[in-house]
């Protein structure tokens, strides 16, 4: 049981921490140090722990994987992917509350993992009066220790909402102003963000920001030491592409249009996915920046194609499936 006054201290110490890592910019020293103490006090507060079977268990679904509570609090180590997503919701947030000041913004935050460590900073930059999080967790163990998390943090005020659901299939039950969801990996494989966003976009108005805004796959050569050579965009996701994404899909199966490479020279390199995200405007994720935009292999002998298709499919391969022809 923490005492009140440890509370008030621990809570001191997140405000300074956001102040950090909202701070503009790119890499600067007080950010590493920041996200070391953030992870750190958010570790002990959850008991995250290694050796447990439990915090390391996926969960399988239809669109993909929820990956277990130990392995999505890490998530709050990617020093850049922490400050470009902590940064991008409270500048969202803040760019709603200059239209919108009679009401709380509702930002419903789609798979937070035991630690919701991308809206904690904004819960310590706003009142409860200006912001609400309803907070979407498939794992029960995640699901579990967030309340905890959240009640030792005297936080529960900004909740709105605790949902345990799968959110690439739950009902919207109000309207939002921000959705929010960062399950995914490097060329959008294995996890289920594009079926989370089709299924919470096709839901709420045309007007609800989206983040990340946008996420790009292309077809890339690697080449030794240079960033890879872009071949061929494979998918563009962002509001617009949700949209025709959805008016072409039929009730519950989301389609996605091929896409067709023909290379003009025999590949000789090897091929790999890259991933750019806009997180908020110009809070970017690009090439290396961190797990989610690191390059992904394409795997098989590609030397004789003379075409090559692409398809996104949801399953538990989520992911660009290649055919050689
Ligand atoms: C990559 S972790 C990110 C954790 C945290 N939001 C962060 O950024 O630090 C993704 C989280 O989303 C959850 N998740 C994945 N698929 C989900 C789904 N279909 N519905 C709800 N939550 C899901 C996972 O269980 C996991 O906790």
């Amino acid at each position: 049981m923490q005492k009140r006054a440890d509370i008030v201290q621990l809570k001191e110490r997140l405000k300074d921490i956001s102040d950090a890592l909202l701070v503009p910019g790119d890499f600067h020293p007080a950010l590493a140090l920041a996200i070391n103490e953030y992870a750190s006090i958010l570790f002990e507060l959850t008991n995250i722990n290694s050796e447990s079977n439990e915090q390391r268990k996926d969960i399988f679904t239809h669109t993909g994987k929820a990956i277990g509570p130990f392995w999505a609090a890490a998530c709050v180590r990617e020093v850049l992917r922490t400050q470009r997503f902590c940064r991008g919701i409270y500048e969202a947030v803040k760019d709603c509350l200059v239209k919108q000041t009679t009401k709380p913004i509702q930002v419903i935050y789609a798979g937070t993992g035991p630690l919701a460590a991308l809206a904690i900073p904004t819960m310590m930059q706003f009142r409860p009066d200006q912001v609400q999080f309803t907070l979407l967790e498939i794992n029960p163990v995640s699901y579990k220790k967030l309340q905890q998390l959240l009640t030792i943090l005297d936080l529960n005020v900004y909740v709105k909402e605790f949902v345990l659901a799968d959110a690439a299939t739950w009902k919207v039950t109000d309207t939002a102003d921000i959705v929010v969801s960062e399950t995914m990996n490097g060329g959008l494989r294995n996890e289920p963000q594009i079926a989370i966003m089709l299924n919470l976009a096709s839901q709420l108005p045309g007007n609800t920001i989206l983040i990340p805004e946008e996420i790009t796959v292309a077809l890339a050569a690697l080449r030794k030491e240079n960033e890879p050579l872009f071949l061929k965009e494979l998918g563009r996701f962002n509001k617009e592409s949700y949209r025709e994404i959805i008016a072409g899909s039929s009730a519950d199966e989301w389609f996605f249009q091929e896409v067709v490479y023909e290379p003009d020279q025999e590949i000789v390199s090897k091929l790999v996915l890259t991933t750019n995200i806009t997180v908020y405007k110009s809070n970017k994720l690009n090439y290396n920046d961190c797990s989610l935009t690191l390059p992904y292999s394409v795997k098989g002998d590609f030397s004789q194609a003379k075409t090559l298709r692409f398809a996104y499919k949801l399953g538990e391969q989520t992911g660009f499936n290649v055919y050689a022809g």
